[in-house]
């Protein structure tokens, strides 16, 4: 089994709109779609849609939270999340055909001391018939910077493999504990380095320095252009096929919730590159974040290339 972590939750909300906006005035949604959202919520929806045996965790609270769960509920997924005072917040993503997309992120509650001792006494029986945890998004306010570092260690500890993703900070703080895998996109790369990338050698580079850092599987995600894997087993460069991208948000969850599941069945690394970049290539594909047709899996699997550098 997977458990996804999320301590960010929102209860997302996308508002389709066909008319040009004109701010300062009412604007009338022609649709509204809500959804279980939050990183990790996403992963664990994607790792269902590869066939894997699922559950979300991490914190929710109020209504908000309660809806939340009845959404995942709605969809099939279990979840273990630890209740907290504060209200789930709630992402707005306005989509419309000048600016296509807008989001507007609350800044959600604070997570007292006590709530995230809470959390951290029940995360060991949480995670306990999983094989892989992945650990995913920001961090709430309030909550320790090294929080996702401890999470690492405990999992290790237990003998699960554990995906960090995750940028600023709690990255930092996260990478001492030694994940088995680590997906930075080119932002979060050069943010965590404080440098900037021009070119494939350069990535290969600071992939490396992260893989010399005790990570086993370093993956930097490149959008449209596929991922670059670093490995024991050589440094692989997969790239996904051409597809219609309507909706890219999500792509990078899409891909680690791939990747746990390849994890989990042992796939050998240069099969799971493959696999992730084109399970992420779904996503693009579908105008949802972190939900895709699962037909189109093993098509765009046999179309994607991976090549060992
Ligand atoms: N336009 C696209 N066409 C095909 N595949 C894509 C496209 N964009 C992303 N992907 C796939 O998704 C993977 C991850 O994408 P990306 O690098 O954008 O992740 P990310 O920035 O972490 O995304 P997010 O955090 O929003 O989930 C890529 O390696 C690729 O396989
Ligand atoms: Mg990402």
């Amino acid at each position: 089994m997977i458990t996804t972590v999320t301590m960010n939750t929102s209860l997302d909300k996308a508002y389709f709109i066909k008319s040009r906006i004109v701010n300062g005035t009412v604007m009338r949604l022609d649709s509204c779609r809500t959804s279980a959202g939050g990183k990790g919520v996403n992963v664990a929806r994607a790792a269902a849609l590869c066939g894997a045996k699922v559950q979300a965790a991490g914190l929710a609270g109020g209504f908000n939270g309660q809806q939340l769960e009845a959404l995942l509920d709605k969809d099939g997924i279990a979840h273990q999340f630890v209740h907290i005072a504060g209200e789930t917040r709630c992402c707005i993503n306005i989509l419309d055909q000048e600016y296509g997309s807008t989001e507007y992120l609350e800044p959600g509650c604070e997570v007292s001391a006590d709530e995230e001792q809470q959390f951290m006494q029940r995360y060991p029986e949480i995670i306990r018939d999983s094989d892989v945890v992945t650990i995913s998004g920001s961090l709430p306010r309030g909550m320790s910077k090294d929080i996702y570092g401890r999470m690492t260690a405990i999992a290790k500890d237990m003998g699960k493999a554990v995906i960090l993703d995750t940028s600023g900070e709690p990255l930092k703080q996260g990478i001492k504990s030694h994940p088995t895998m680590v997906k930075p996109n080119q932002d979060e790369i050069e943010q965590f380095f404080g440098i900037k990338i021009h070119n494939m050698q350069e990535v290969i580079r600071y992939a490396g320095k992260l893989w010399d850092m005790g990570i086993p599987y370093v993956v930097i995600s490149l959008g449209k252009d596929g991922a670059l894997l670093v490995s024991g087993d050589g440094i692989f460069r997969g790239r996904p096929p051409e597809v219609e991208a309507v909706n890219t948000v999500g792509c990078g969850d899409s891909m680690v919730g791939a990747f746990a599941a390849a994890l989990e069945r042992r796939y050998e690394a240069k099969e799971a590159l493959r696999y992730a970049v084109s399970v992420a290539s779904a996503n693009a594909m579908s105008p949802n974040t972190g939900d895709f047709d699962p037909k189109n899996i093993e098509r765009l699997t046999a179309q994607a290339t991976v090549e060992k550098l």
